[in-house]
């Protein structure tokens, strides 16, 4: 029981805290606050960051006020309103997107996992050239071959046509690729492809949180069950989530796994993430398995304390419960968050219509092209809806200037502006070297000319939910004048 000084103390402070932050953090919120002055040329033009008001710093200084520190009462009511938001049956915290896709792959290589069914040394994922380097990662720290298809340069997505190439009986074991930049990957032929090779699916939902796939009722997979329409990171067997500022949501470091259907992933993943733990408990609870100590496993005496029992080689890569308090009042946010970000797409994508000669924009899977009334879809019947992380665009070959130029022209007018991550990542210095070493550390489909597009000539620009439409305005107006002198 607190005493009422406690009680007084804390109020006292939450309240300050409030009030501190409503005087000191809107200026980092130019877009958020349409009254605070935008000069342009002079006022960055962020490409992402964080969106926050003082309820975010309220929670962290409650939370800290609490000082558990570890994941606790606000990690497991994240998660649970976490999972509850995106419709999957479990949702597992952890310190970073990076982390998510290292316990994803992991818990596929559990003993518990069935033999057939486990990843094995040696055994493939199928994965894309092109994208974020962590998603490819873990498939090698696990002591797997990443098989490489190419990517369509227009979506920044997996190119399904390569699939069926890359699959290599009994050693093809997953999929394991991101939804691009907000863009969700072909979900209806990626799906088909695994339940035809019985194949694991990840989805890396960390740059996707809000997207939404659209299936047909005349689809296959409607009959196995599927919805007609769910986020992504709600279709494959495990999705991942990251929480670093440039997302959709922020707790400034912060990741999660989510377990969409089988709960018996759940106890691998969580497994991995808690030092390889075989007991379940909760930081600071103790004996809920009720038999703490009488159980008998490995080569140890019987009623070893549970808690220190081992199955796995695990982490530990769990976030503060600080860091949940302010997930959780992000989470609050993600309907403006999302609908903000899709309609700072189509201001962009509007103001520099007519641009077509200079630049291919990105469209989404599915679309066939872009007008003022909408996306033309192709005839597959499956439809997206992104929840944009960026705004691509790629500098055509025959365009009078270069990918480079024009970055460098977007950073002078301070407007922030990214590649497309790593690019191809077969090029990078790591991969490189990974060939030298082993020539059969990874396979590589086809020749990767779409990834080496996205490598070379795509650069995207912000859509996040701090923008204001006067940056939008500068942006687009800054982009016509560069492409004016040609
Ligand atoms: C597609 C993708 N996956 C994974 C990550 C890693 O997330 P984190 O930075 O939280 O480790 C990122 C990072 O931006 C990403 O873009």
């Amino acid at each position: 029981m607190k005493s009422l000084t406690s009680k007084v103390l804390r109020h006292l402070i939450l309240w300050a805290t409030r009030h501190y932050s409503n005087l000191n953090h809107q200026g980092q919120l130019p877009g958020w606050n349409a009254s605070l002055p935008f000069e342009p040329g002079v006022t960055t033009v962020p490409y992402a960051g964080r969106v926050f008001q003082s309820d975010e710093v309220e929670a962290a200084v409650a939370s800290t006020l609490d000082f558990w520190l570890t994941l606790g009462v606000e990690g497991e009511a994240f998660e649970n309103e976490f999972e509850a938001f995106l419709g999957v049956k479990r949702t597992l915290i952890t310190n970073s997107g990076s982390s998510a896709n290292l316990l994803a792959i992991s818990g596929l290589t559990s003993i518990k996992i069935p033999a057939a069914k486990r990843l094995r040394s040696g055994d493939e994922v199928i994965t894309c050239a092109a994208g974020f380097p962590t998603t490819v990662a873990p498939i090698l720290q696990n002591g797997l071959v990443p098989v490489f298809v190419d990517n369509n340069p227009f979506t920044g997505n997996i190119d399904i046509r390569g699939l069926e190439e890359a699959y290599s009986p009994g050693k093809t074991k997953a999929v394991m690729v991101a939804h691009a930049l907000g863009n969700p990957f072909d979900l209806g032929e990626i799906l088909t492809f695994c339940r035809k090779y019985d194949l694991w699916l990840i989805e890396d939902n960390c740059d996707a949180l809000g997207c939404r796939y659209h299936l047909p009722d005349s689809h296959p997979l409607r009959a196995e069950g599927f919805p007609s329409s769910a986020y992504t990171g709600t279709w494959g067997d495990l999705s991942t989530q990251s929480f670093y500022p440039p997302h959709h949501l922020t707790m400034g470091e912060g990741g999660a796994v989510n377990i969409i259907r089988d709960m018996r992933l759940k106890v691998v993943v969580e497994s991995f993430r808690d030092w390889g733990r075989d007991c379940w408990c909760a930081s600071g609870k103790d004996n809920t398995c009720a038999k703490r100590f009488d159980w008998k496993l490995g080569e140890l005496p019987e009623g070893y304390d549970h808690k220190y029992i081992y199955k796995h080689l695990g982490y530990n890569l769990k976030p503060l419960d600080p860091q949940a308090a302010i997930g959780r009042e992000q989470l609050k946010r993600m309907p403006r968050f999302i609908e903000a970000r899709k309609q700072n797409w189509e201001k962009l994508r509007r103001g520099l219509k007519g641009l077509e000669r200079f630049f291919d924009f990105s469209l989404p899977t599915h679309a066939k092209s872009w007008s003022e009334n909408g996306f033309e879809w192709d005839e597959s019947g499956c439809r997206t809806d992104c929840s944009w992380f960026g705004f691509m665009m790629m500098v055509k070959p025959e365009a009078p200037f270069k990918r480079r130029d024009f970055a460098k022209y977007l950073d002078e007018k301070k407007i922030g502006n990214r590649m497309l991550f790593g690019g191809n990542l077969v090029r990078q210095p790591v991969f490189v070297d990974l060939r030298k070493e082993n020539p059969n550390a990874f396979r590589v489909i086809g020749d990767l000319k779409g990834a080496d597009r996205l490598m070379n000539e795509a650069i995207f620009v912000g859509v996040y939910p701090g923008l204001s439409d006067q940056m939008i305005d500068y942006m687009v107006d800054s982009i016509r004048k560069y492409v004016k002198q040609w």
